[in-house]
C-alpha cells in the first residue's frame, strides 16, 4: 500500500535554509563527491575556532575517527561568548517551573551565571580539565548553566538522569570516576516537591571514593540532610565568584561529556562525545532540521538527562543562538491543555517532543489543542521510537492545524545530533516515516556482509562513513566500543557503523526504521538494556532465572515484560497466585532500587521453564513472538523440551 504523502508547506518554502529536495540532493551529492571538503566548509563557517585544525578527518586509527584535528576551540564559547557581541539581550533560555514559575535568562546573563559557576568549580572544588562532573539534577536552568560551566573549564559531565536509582547513580559515578557531584535538593512535579538529594547521599554512602565533594542547588527548599566538608551550597559559594572567566583552549577531541546508555549485554556504558565535532552537527542539525529563524522559539521537551535534552534543549540551540525553552514539569498537569497553554503563551515555533508523550496527550485531550492559539508552530518533531500513524495524524491534524511538518528524527545517544530526518521545507513526508538521510551522512540499509537489503524488507542500519558528532568511545572501554558498534556489519570487509536498529527502504528511497534488532527495549522513548533489568530481578532470593522482552503498549510504545523462573513455589500453602503477587512486589521494589522506577515491570509470567536451546541458549526471539501473540515461526524442535512453548503460551492465555 502506498502512503499519502504531505507535501512542505509552500508558505515557508520560500526562506528555508533548505528549501526544495533539489536543494537537498545538491548538498548530499556534494558531501558524497567531496566528504571532507564538505565538512570543511561548515566547520570553518560555524565554530569559533581559537587555533585551527589541520586535518578534517583523520582515519588512521579506525574506528577511533578522529575530526579537525588539533584545531582549538571551547564548547561554552561557541555556546555562549560568541553571541555577545549580537545576541546578548536576547532570551537564551525561557525556563517555566512546574508551579508556573518563570525565569528569562538573556545570553548576557547565562554568560554571566556560567562564568560564575566555572570560576566556582576551579576555585572552590579544584576542578580541571578532563575531571569528571556527576549531574543529578532536575529541569531548571541551573543543570545548563553547570554543563556550559564544566565545557567552559574543560571539565568532562556526565549527567545522570533524575529517575535513576541511588545504585544505578553509584555504578555511573564509580564508572567515571568523577569528583564533583552537582545536584539539587529536589524540585516539583505534579505540584509536589519531590527529592534529589537524599538519592546522592544514598549513592554516596557506600564507595564513591573519588568524589570530594557534593554541590547542591536549592530549588524546592525542602530541608535535607547536610554532610559538613562534602556539602557545599551553590547558592552562596556563587556569590563570591567572579563573573569573568577565560575559556580553557579545548583540543576538537578533547572529550565535552559522558552518558551513560544501556546496550544489548552487561552495564550500562559510558557513550564519550568530542568538542569540535558534537557541537558542529548539534548546530547545524538545529538550524537545518528546525529551519531555525532568529526570532523562533524553540521548545523540546525532553529531559538534560538524556541525549535529546543535551543536544536539543542545551548545546543545539544555544550554538545556534536560538531561544530555548526548559519545563520542569509534565505534559499532563495541571491538565492535558499545559503544553498548549505554554506553545500559545511563548509563542513557541517548534515543538519536538516523544510519541509517548503525543499518544498520552491524544488520549488525555483530545480536543485540547483547539482551546489554544497554535498559530505560531511552523515545524513539530518527534524522537525516541517509531510514532504510529494514528499519533502522527493526531499531532499534524490537531496540534499542527495541518499546517506545519512533522519531523521524525531518527538518531541515538551515540550519534550525538539527527541522522535521519525530513527536511521540513524540503522532504515530502510519508507519515511515521523518518525519510532520508541528512546531507553529510551515509545511511546505508544492508545485509551484515554489507550487500544492500532488497527494497521493501528489513535490513539492519548501518553508517557507513563517519561523521563529526559520533560516538568516540566508551569511556574505559575501547575494546566493547570496537565490539558494540563496528562488529556486526561489514562493507567489503570493512566494519561500518551499525545502530543496533533495523530499516526498511521503500521505492522511493525513503527510510522507516522497524525498530531495535537486540536485546534493548524503547520504554517510552526511553532506551532499557533488558539484560539490566535481568540483573536486577535475578537478585530476588526466589527467582531461577528470567527473561525481560519488550511487549507492545498503547501509550509507552513498549513496556518491560519479564518471564521469571522461580526456584520454589510454595504450593503446600496452596496459595501460589497470592504468593505469586507479594513476588511481583518484591521483584518491583528491587528493580526500583537497583535502576529506578523507569525500569519497573508492567507484568510478570511465572513459567515452570524458559524455551533454551540444548547449549542453555535462551531463545529470546520466541519469547518476543509470544507475548506479541505472534505466531512462532522459529523452529522449536531444538529446544531442549519443545513443550515449554505450549507450556508458556497456556499461561500467558490466563
Ligand atoms: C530509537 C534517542 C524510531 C531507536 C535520541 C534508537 C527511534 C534509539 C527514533 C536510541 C525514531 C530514536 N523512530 N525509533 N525517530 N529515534 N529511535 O539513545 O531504536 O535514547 O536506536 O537516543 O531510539 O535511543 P537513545
Amino acid at each position: 500500500m502506498k502512503k499519502e504523502i504531505f507535501p512542505p508547506n509552500p508558505k515557508y518554502t520560500e526562506d528555508a535554509l533548505i528549501g526544495s529536495m533539489d536543494a537537498y540532493w545538491e548538498l548530499q551529492n556534494r558531501a558524497k563527491d567531496d566528504y571532507e571538503g564538505f565538512w570543511r566548509e561548515y566547520a570553518d563557517s560555524k565554530i569559533d575556532w581559537l587555533s585551527p585544525y589541520d586535518k578534517v578527518l583523520d582515519e588512521s586509527e579506525a574506528p577511533f575517527y578522529k575530526w579537525f584535528t588539533n584545531g582549538k576551540m571551547n564548547v561554552a564559547n561557541q555556546c555562549i561568548d560568541r553571541h555577545l557581541s549580537t545576541k546578548k539581550n536576547k532570551a537564551a533560555i525561557i525556563f517555566e517551573g512546574d508551579n508556573g514559575d518563570q525565569q528569562i535568562l538573556t545570553y548576557r546573563e547565562l554568560a554571566y551565571e556560567v562564568n560564575k559557576t566555572a570560576n566556582m568549580f576551579k576555585n572552590q572544588f579544584n576542578i580541571k580539565k578532563g575531571d569528571r562532573v556527576v549531574l543529578y539534577m532536575p529541569m531548571i536552568p541551573e543543570s545548563a548553566v553547570v554543563m556550559l560551566a564544566c565545557a567552559k573549564i574543560g571539565a568532562i559531565h556526565s549527567i545522570v538522569f533524575g529517575g535513576f536509582s541511588a545504585e544505578a547513580l553509584r555504578d555511573r559515578i564509580e564508572d567515571a570516576k568523577a569528583k564533583l557531584v552537582v545536584t539539587a535538593d529536589g524540585a516539583f512535579r505534579k505540584g509536589k516537591p519531590y527529592m534529589l538529594k537524599p538519592v546522592v547521599d544514598v549513592a554516596l554512602s557506600k564507595g564513591c571514593e573519588s568524589v570530594n565533594a557534593v554541590c547542591v542547588v536549592e530549588r524546592n527548599g525542602e530541608d535535607i540532610h547536610w554532610e559538613a566538608g562534602r556539602d557545599y551550597a551553590y547558592n552562596e559559594l556563587i556569590k563570591n565568584e567572579s563573573p569573568r572567566c577565560e575559556a580553557e583552549p579545548m583540543d576538537s577531541e578533547d572529550p565535552l561529556f559522558l552518558l551513560y546508555t544501556s546496550g544489548s549485554t552487561g552495564k550500562p556504558k559510558g557513550v564519550q562525545h568530542s568538542s569540535a565535532g558534537y557541537i558542529l552537527w548539534a548546530q547545524m542539525t538545529m538550524e537545518w532540521v528546525f529551519d531555525l529563524k532568529d526570532n523562533d522559539t524553540f521548545w523540546c521537551t525532553a529531559d538534560v538527562g538524556w541525549i535529546t535534552g543535551h543536544t536539543y534543549i542545551v548545546y543545539g540551540p544555544l550554538a545556534a543562538g536560538a531561544t530555548t525553552v526548559m519545563f520542569e514539569g509534565v505534559p499532563t498537569f495541571p491538565d492535558a491543555g499545559r503544553c498548549w497553554k505554554m506553545v500559545e503563551e511563548y509563542q513557541i515555533n517548534q515543538f519536538y517532543t516523544a510519541p509517548t508523550a503525543i499518544r498520552l496527550l491524544h488520549k488525555m485531550g483530545e480536543d485540547e489543542p483547539s482551546k489554544y492559539d497554535l498559530s505560531s508552530l511552523r515545524i513539530l518533531g518527534t524522537v525516541g521510537e517509531p510514532i504510529d500513524p494514528p499519533a502522527w495524524k493526531w499531532y499534524y491534524e490537531a496540534v499542527g492545524n495541518s499546517n506545519c511538518a512533522i519531523v521524525d528524527t531518527w538518531w541515538q545517544t551515540e550519534t550525538g545530533g539527527h541522522m535521519i530526518s525530513p527536511l521540513p521545507s524540503a522532504t515530502p513526508i510519508k507519515p511515521a516515516c523518518a525519510t532520508f538521510a541528512l546531507p553529510g551522512i551515509m545511511a546505508e540499509v544492508i545485509e551484515k556482509d554489507g550487500t544492500p537489503t532488497p527494497i521493501g524488507e528489513k535490513g539492519f542500519l548501518c553508517i557507513t562513513k563517519p561523521w563529526p558528532s559520533m560516538i568516540r568511545t566508551i569511556w574505559n572501554d575501547p575494546e566493547r566500543f570496537e565490539k558494540s558498534y563496528f562488529g556486526d556489519c561489514k562493507i567489503d570487509g570493512k566494519p561500518v557503523y551499525f545502530s543496533g536498529d533495523g530499516a526498511m527502504i521503500d521505492e522511493d528511497g525513503y527510510i522507516t526504521i522497524t525498530g531495535r534488532t537486540d536485546d534493548v527495549i524503547n520504554v517510552s522513548g526511553h532506551r532499557m538494556g533488558t539484560a539490566e533489568v535481568e540483573e536486577a530481578i535475578k537478585k530476588h532470593d526466589n527467582v531461577a532465572s528470567v527473561a525481560v522482552v519488550g511487549k507492545p503498549h498503547e501509550i509507552k510504545g513498549e513496556g518491560i515484560f519479564a518471564y521469571v523462573v522461580l526456584k520454589s513455589t510454595p504450593m503446600e500453602h496452596n496459595d501460589e497466585i497470592a504468593n505469586e503477587f507479594e513476588t511481583v512486589k518484591e521483584i518491583n521494589a528491587i528493580i526500583k532500587n537497583e535502576i529506578g522506577a523507569i525500569a519497573l515491570c508492567d507484568s510478570m509470567a511465572f513459567v515452570p521453564d524458559l524455551p533454551k536451546t540444548r547449549s542453555g541458549k535462551i531463545m529470546r526471539r520466541i519469547l518476543r513472538s509470544l507475548i506479541k501473540g505472534e505466531k512462532i515461526t522459529q523452529d522449536t524442535s531444538t529446544l531442549e523440551d519443545p513443550s515449554i512453548v505450549d507450556v508458556i503460551e497456556n499461561i500467558l492465555n490466563k
